[in-house]
Formats: C-alpha cells, sequence, structure tokens
C-alpha cells in the first residue's frame, strides 16, 4: 500500500464513530488489516482485552459471548480454572524444554492421548500447530511409502505450512519432499471415488468430520472403501481431527462413528485447553501399513513439545475425555439446541458441540453475523450461506439461554427485513 491509498473502513463513517476505531485502525496498519476488516465490514470495530469463561471483554470491558472460540481451541472455555493453575504450577519447576531432550512430561501426555484411543498403539510428536502436525503425517507419510502422491477430500482444510520445509537444505531433512506445488488428487465424498487412490500416492488426508464451511461428516461407507483402498495400494490413511476431534462432533474422536481406525490421527486446537499452542501428530505403532515400520524421526520444532505445553494439554485432555465432564457438556449442547430448535426448525444442524444455521443466502447469514455482535455475541464469520456455531463446552444453562435468544432475534429480523415474507413460510 502506498502512503495516498485509502481503505475502505477509513471512510465509513458508522464504525469510525465507534469506541476502539482507533485501536483496530492502530492493528489493521501494524498487525494485519485482514484481521480487522470482517469485523469492520460487520460495524464493530473488536480489540480482545480480557477473556474468561464463554466470554470475551473488548477494549471498553463490554463482554461478547463466545460461540467462535477459535475454531474450537477454546472448547473448555477461557482461561479454564484447573488449565490454569496447572500452567502456573509448572512455569515454577520448568520452562519450555529443550525439544531434543526428554522429559517424562511428553510421556504423560503421549500416554493420555494413545489411552483415549479407541484402538492400537501408538507414538506421539508434539508440535505447535495444527498445519505443523499435519504437515508431519504427510512428509512422514511421503518419506515411508517413497511416495510424493498426495490425496485430500473436496472441501478439506488441513492448514497452511509447506514452503519452508520445501525450501530448507534436502540434507537436513530424512524424507525426500514432494514436488513444489504438485497438486494432490481431489476426492470427491462419494465412496466409488476411493477407486482414484493409486500406487502413486503416499497418504491419503481426511477430516472425519469437515467443519470449515458447513458440518459435514463423511460416511462410514466412505471412510471404510478410503480405508480398503489406502490397504489395497499401500498408502498411509491420515485423519485429521484439529477441528472435529476431542469431542468437539461427540465422540472424543470423530471417527469412533466409523469404525474406520487411520495409520496417523492429527490433533490440535482443543489440545491447547485454550492457553499453550500444542499440537500432536500421532503415528499407529500396531498399524497394517508396513511401510511406515521405516518410519523414523525428521521432525524439528524448536517449541514443539513445551513442556509447559505438555502440562497444559495433559490437563485438557484430562478433562476432555473425563465421562462426568463429557456428560456435562452434552447437557450444555442439548440446552442450547432445546432453545434454538423450536424457532429454527429445519435450518439448525448439530453434531456434539458443533452446530450450524442454514440461511437463504450469503447476505443473510452475514447479516445475521452482524447483528450478533452488536447483541454481544460473537460467532465465525459466515463462509456462504451457513452459520457455525463452536460454542464453549462448558457453557451455563442461562448463557445457552442467552445466546439462543440472541440468535433467534437475529435470524428474525433478518428474515423480516431480506425477505419481508413472515418467518414461518421459511421453516
Ligand atoms: C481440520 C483442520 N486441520 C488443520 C488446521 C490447521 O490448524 P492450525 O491453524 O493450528 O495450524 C485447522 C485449522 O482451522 C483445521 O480446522
Amino acid at each position: 500500500m502506498t502512503g495516498a491509498e485509502h481503505h475502505w473502513w477509513e471512510r465509513t463513517g458508522a464504525a469510525a464513530r465507534r469506541p476502539g476505531y482507533e485501536l483496530a485502525v492502530a492493528y489493521a496498519r501494524s498487525v494485519a488489516e485482514e484481521h480487522v476488516n470482517p469485523l469492520l465490514a460487520l460495524g464493530l470495530p473488536l480489540s480482545v482485552a480480557g477473556a474468561e469463561g464463554s466470554f470475551v471483554f473488548d477494549q471498553s470491558g463490554t463482554a461478547l459471548l463466545d460461540l467462535r472460540t477459535g475454531g474450537g481451541a477454546f472448547a473448555l472455555g477461557h482461561r479454564n480454572a484447573a488449565v490454569v493453575r496447572a500452567l502456573v504450577t509448572a512455569a515454577g519447576a520448568v520452562d519450555m524444554g529443550d525439544w531434543q531432550l526428554p522429559s517424562e512430561l511428553r510421556t504423560r501426555l503421549s500416554k493420555a492421548l494413545s489411552d483415549s484411543q479407541p484402538r492400537g498403539t501408538w507414538q506421539w510428536r508434539f508440535c505447535v500447530s495444527g498445519s505443523e502436525g499435519n504437515e508431519l503425517a504427510l512428509r512422514t507419510a511421503v518419506m515411508a511409502t517413497e511416495r510424493t502422491g498426495l490425496a485430500a477430500i473436496e472441501g478439506g482444510y488441513h492448514g497452511q505450512t509447506g514452503l519452508a520445509a520445501a525450501v530448507t537444505d534436502p540434507r537436513y531433512l530424512h524424507a525426500k519432499y514432494p514436488p513444489l506445488l504438485a497438486e494432490p488428487i481431489r476426492l470427491a465424498p462419494d465412496a466409488s471415488a476411493a477407486g482414484a487412490i493409486d500406487e502413486s500416492v503416499a497418504a491419503v488426508i481426511v477430516e472425519p468430520v469437515q467443519l470449515t464451511e458447513a458440518i459435514r461428516p463423511l460416511e462410514p461407507d466412505f471412510l471404510a472403501a478410503i480405508r480398503r483402498r489406502c490397504d489395497e495400494v499401500g498408502a498411509v490413511l491420515i485423519f485429521d481431527e484439529v477441528k472435529c476431534g476431542l469431542g468437539r462432533t461427540g465422540p472424543v474422536w470423530a471417527h469412533e462413528r466409523g469404525h474406520v481406525a487411520p495409520d496417523m490421527l492429527v490433533t490440535g486446537k482443543a489440545l491447547s485447553g485454550g492457553l499453550y499452542p500444542v499440537a500432536a501428530c500421532g503415528i499407529r505403532t500396531d498399524g497394517s501399513n508396513q511401510a511406515l515400520l521405516k518410519w523414523r524421526s525428521d521432525f524439528r520444532s524448536t517449541y514443539g513439545g513445551s513442556l509447559l505445553g505438555m502440562v497444559v494439554a495433559t490437563e485438557a485432555v484430562a478433562q476432555l475425555t473425563n465421562e462426568d465432564n463429557r456428560r456435562a457438556f452434552r447437557d450444555a449442547g442439548d440446552e442450547l439446541e432445546a432453545a434454538l430448535n423450536p424457532s429454527l426448525g429445519r435450518r439448525l444442524h448439530r453434531m456434539g458441540m458443533a452446530f450450524s444455521i442454514d440461511f437463504e443466502s450469503p447476505d443473510h447469514a452475514l447479516f445475521v453475523a452482524s447483528d450478533l455482535l452488536h447483541r454481544g455475541v460473537l460467532v465465525p464469520f459466515p463462509r456462504a450461506s451457513t452459520l457455525l456455531l463452536f460454542p464453549p463446552f462448558t457453557l451455563g444453562t442461562e448463557e445457552a439461554r442467552t445466546a439462543a435468544r440472541a440468535i433467534v432475534a437475529a435470524a428474525d429480523l433478518a428474515d423480516d427485513l431480506l425477505w419481508g415474507i413472515p418467518n414461518d413460510d421459511l421453516r
């Protein structure tokens, strides 16, 4: 941008009159304009100054009920008391640790994650983001199979890394890195599509439930067909459960629904306890894929496996897998569903603690998201015509009712203003 250019948001009067506008503009100039633009497009300059439980607080102390939760990273709410305690206690004894020096704290998290798996024996590597976990899984598959082909499902989201390893001198990496920007095979989520996986494919990466645009569970038949085909051609099956795992879509692991086991599993987001960036890449050590048994460490990440992060994630896994807690999380979801259902009817979909509401158009969804912000409810910026909600699992009964009232009021207003017809005709 040259100095002479002006951004549209610098010329919009409505946002400029709101408190926080100056902070938002300073952020846009010095950090990332693209974080500020969607909020200003929704009419609200927002700078997060604090967070607690189900709420984030803006610069003026206004509370926003958080149904966005960073795509599920705050599954246990903001600054969960037990997670904060674990971190503070650990900080009295350890620091991040050196990634190459063993520590019992990593063994403990590894055991907790292995114990939560429906089947198999597992080994885990720790990193700082879901993207990095997927990167490690894909690279390990490339290395183990000595193939470079990759396959993914249409609509999948797996992260944004890759080029850094591609430009690292290959002598520092055990793996031959796939050719730059090679096009993966993209499979339609249809059992007949599995035939496209051939002997050139190192790995197939799958979110058992896609949660980026809408709630899209992959059918058990499709997952079974992919599993069979991977076994036939010797490809590695990776489940990316960064978003759908750790209870977000119901079971602790989303793939428990399909009764199909992966060779590798990547987790992140909720694993952080909302407090420390931790992700993990698991590999089945008893898997049928013989090529993977050649697996060895090709992974360096300075902050990966931070000891403070290990303590936080171990507490998060304990809370997310505890049966009493899980019952309470289900009750919280039931409460929200019961409050939304009478008004939203067929528009509402739910899997575990992932909710979506279908609107008639992208404008309609954007209007509702914007109106909700002004009613004190934060939701993910909508893609297309679906609004996704990722409430904290710890949402209280009153909070669920408050959220539902706001959502129903916003949807009704959108129907009236955008369609001008009685709401009942849309349901
Ligand atoms: C399914 C899935 N995989 C991977 C990622 C990347 O995770 P991160 O943003 O921590 O790199 C995301 C992030 O939204 C995701 O939803």
